[in-house]
This record gives structure tokens, C-alpha cells and sequence, in this order.
């Protein structure tokens, strides 16, 4: 069952091509329009949203902050990304024009679910995005957008993260064509876009024996850091939050920006940073400001291992190590660009010699509050 693999998270990173080709599945019609009948919700109803919140926890909820960088961009909504335990009790604010999505691979995070009630009662139009046919999430809300990853049976979420990110653009894309604004009819060519991303993570997965080597020699080291910018933000996040389940080290994930205001103290030779860079075509020169903090903090130590688009070659000379991912545009980066990390956790973990599919004091699906 674990397809020859030794562990069902090693098959779930490995089965992440088609988690996104899956989750993309019969959602478009042969003009490659967005077709999202099963939401059945009027589309007026969709078209009067003036407000988004994304509730969730954990990898689902960095899975939420990248969508708030795409949705936002493509349909002009302000995206308001909560943890849903924070946002059950900080008396939010919410109407009936506030869609508010949730987002959980298993349907019965309680937090997740009290969110989701309570959004209801104040009249929010509520969509959960949900890995689990059946379970209770998307029973307590008005519609739901099924990610097709497959059962997941490691505790650490992988390929439904992949699922989630590809499910939540397709509705940040919807609502862009439904509403006529300025990307209306860029929806086509982004998920065109889309439709390409899992061979790329094909590719990107045949190059992660070098990951697994550089994994295997730091079964010793107390702790890591993962510097992103924009939607390598919440990658570094969620970096940080498999290298915490699985290998029990201290790791912790940082937006670039933030680093000369508090974090770079940190760096002491040889620490050990990750660092998310964006294509060298994004937007606003962020390229050019990630190379220079990789620059900053090489400059006082760190080890740097880089996850930078092939042709590159900017980052090489502040690189120890260069990950290679394939070219996409800025807001797809994160369905490559987190793989590397996925399978660092897992190799570290193993180094260790750990139980990768059960993390101590972790549960697959957290059912209290
Ligand atoms: C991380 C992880 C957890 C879950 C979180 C939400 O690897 O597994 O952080 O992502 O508990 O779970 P779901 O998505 O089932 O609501």
C-alpha cells in the first residue's frame, strides 16, 4: 500500500504530480473557462462578495496565505487569512457579503469547524475546501471545492497541501472570470499554467537526491531558518513546520523583509538557512532583494541552501547549495518551490531515525478544540 516506498509520507511527496493534475480535473470546459457547478451557489450571490477570510490551521493555513497573494491579485478582493482558532473568538467581523473559506484535508479540524459555524450564524457564505468526501466541514458549509489528493495517511500534510494551493487559485480564478475585472481573461491562461505544473514537479522530483544527501549529514543540527518573500513566505513557513513534526528541531520560518528588523541576530556561522528565492522575472525586483539578503546573511556565516529557478545565476556565488527548481510563473512558485523542504523533513527525520509517518504527540485530524 505504500506503492514501494518506505513510508507513506516518501509515496505522498512522490504522489504530488497527481494530486494537482487530480484536483484540476473537470474543472474547466474544452474553451478552458472555469466551470464550478458543484459549488451551487448563485452567481450573483458570488459576485456580491466584498470580503474574503480563509480560516484554517497548520499547513492548511499557509496553504490560505498563498492563495491571499493570488486571489487578491486576480479578483481585486481583500483576502483576510485567519487561524481559525483565532478568528472562532476575536469577535470578527463578518456579514453577508463575506465568503468565507475554509480550508482541511481531513474536514474534522474542530477549529476548523467551530470557524466555520460561527462565520454561519453571523450569515457569511461559507465554502470549505476539503480532502475528504463526507466529513463534517463540508456538511456545515454552503458549498465545497473537493481537493482530489487521495487518502493521506502520514501525519504531515504533503500532497494535500500541494491540492489545497491548486483548489483555492481555482476559486480566486472563478470568482476573477465570474466578476469581469481585469484578469477575467487572464483565468484561461493561468490554469493552462497550471496544467503544466505537475510534470514539473516530475522533473523537480528526480533532482531530490541531493536534498536527501544533504539531509543525511545534518542529523545533528539544532536548528534551521527559511527566508521567503511574497509567496515564498508561507513556503518558509511551511518548511519550518515539517522540519519541526518530523525531525524535532527548531526551525522557524521568516519573510526576507523582516530580516534586518529583528532575525539576523540569529546568524552565527554555520547556521543553516533555506532560503526561497523568486524567479529572477518577478514582479517590483523582489529577485534582486532576496539575493541580497542571501548575500547579508552568507556574509556572517550562514550555510545557505538555495532554491532558485534553473538559469539562475545570480544566487550561485552566495550559494553552498543550489536547488534547482523549473521555471513558472511568481503566484505557481510555491507548488515547486516547497518540495524540496517536504522532502528535506523527510530525510532529516529518517537521519534521525524517526518515525516520519508518526511524529510523536501529533494525531492526523486535531477533533477537540
Ligand atoms: C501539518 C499538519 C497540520 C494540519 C492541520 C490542519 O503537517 O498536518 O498542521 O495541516 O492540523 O488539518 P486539516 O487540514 O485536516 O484541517
Amino acid at each position: 500500500e505504500k506503492g514501494g516506498y518506505a513510508t507513506f509520507m516518501e509515496k505522498e511527496i512522490n504522489d504530488q504530480p497527481h494530486a494537482v493534475r487530480d484536483t484540476l480535473l473537470g474543472r474547466t470546459d474544452p474553451d478552458g473557462r472555469l466551470v464550478l457547478d458543484e459549488l451551487r451557489i448563485p452567481e450573483q450571490q458570488l459576485r456580491d462578495v466584498n470580503r474574503i477570510t480563509v480560516v484554517a490551521c497548520g499547513t492548511a493555513a499557509y496553504a490560505g496565505m498563498t492563495a491571499k497573494y493570488a486571489i487578491e491579485h486576480w479578483t481585486r478582493i481583500p483576502v483576510e487569512v485567519a487561524l481559525a482558532h483565532e478568528f472562532r473568538y476575536c469577535d470578527p467581523i463578518v456579514d453577508e457579503h463575506t465568503l468565507v473559506v475554509s480550508i482541511s484535508q481531513s474536514g474534522e479540524t474542530m477549529d476548523t469547524l467551530m470557524a466555520v459555524k460561527h462565520a454561519r450564524d453571523l450569515g457569511a457564505l461559507t465554502i470549505s475546501i476539503c480532502n475528504t468526501h463526507g466529513s463534517t466541514i463540508p456538511r456545515e458549509s454552503d458549498a465545497v471545492l473537493y481537493t482530489h489528493a487521495g487518502p493521506e495517511i502520514a501525519v504531515a500534510s504533503t500532497k494535500a497541501f500541494l491540492a489545497q494551493i491548486t483548489a483555492s487559485y481555482i476559486l480566486g480564478l472563478y470568482l476573477a472570470q465570474l466578476r469581469g475585472g481585469a484578469y477575467a481573461d487572464d483565468a484561461q491562461a493561468v490554469m493552462k499554467e497550471l496544467a503544466e505544473v505537475p510534470a514539473k514537479i516530475e522533473t523537480l522530483l528526480g533532482r531530490m537526491g541531493r536534498v536527501q544527501e544533504i539531509a543525511k549529514f545534518m542529523a545533528d543540527t539544532r536548528s534551521v531558518l527559511f527566508l521567503g518573500r511574497h509567496v515564498g513566505y508561507p513556503v518558509a513557513m511551511e518548511g519550518a513546520l515539517k522540519l519541526k513534526e518530523l525531525a524535532y528541531i527548531h526551525a522557524e520560518g521568516f519573510a526576507a523583509g523582516e530580516l534586518k528588523h529583528g532575525p539576523i541576530a540569529l546568524i552565527e556561522p554555520g547556521q543553516p538557512v533555506f532560503v526561497i528565492v523568486p524567479s529572477p522575472s518577478s514582479e517590483h525586483g523582489l529577485h534582486g532583494k532576496v539575493v541580497s539578503n542571501i548575500q547579508e546573511i552568507r556574509a556572517r556565516g550562514a550555510r545557505t541552501l538555495v532554491i532558485a529557478e534553473e538559469g539562475d545565476e545570480a544566487v550561485v556565488p552566495f550559494a553552498d547549495e543550489v536547488i534547482r527548481v523549473p521555471a513558472t510563473s511568481q503566484l505557481l512558485a510555491p507548488l515547486l518551490t516547497v518540495v524540496p523542504l517536504q522532502v528535506f523533513a523527510l530525510w532529516l527525520s529518517t537521519a534521525k531515525g524517526l518515525d516520519v509517518d508518526q511524529p510523536r504527540n501529533l494525531a492526523k485530524s486535531v477533533t477537540v478544540e
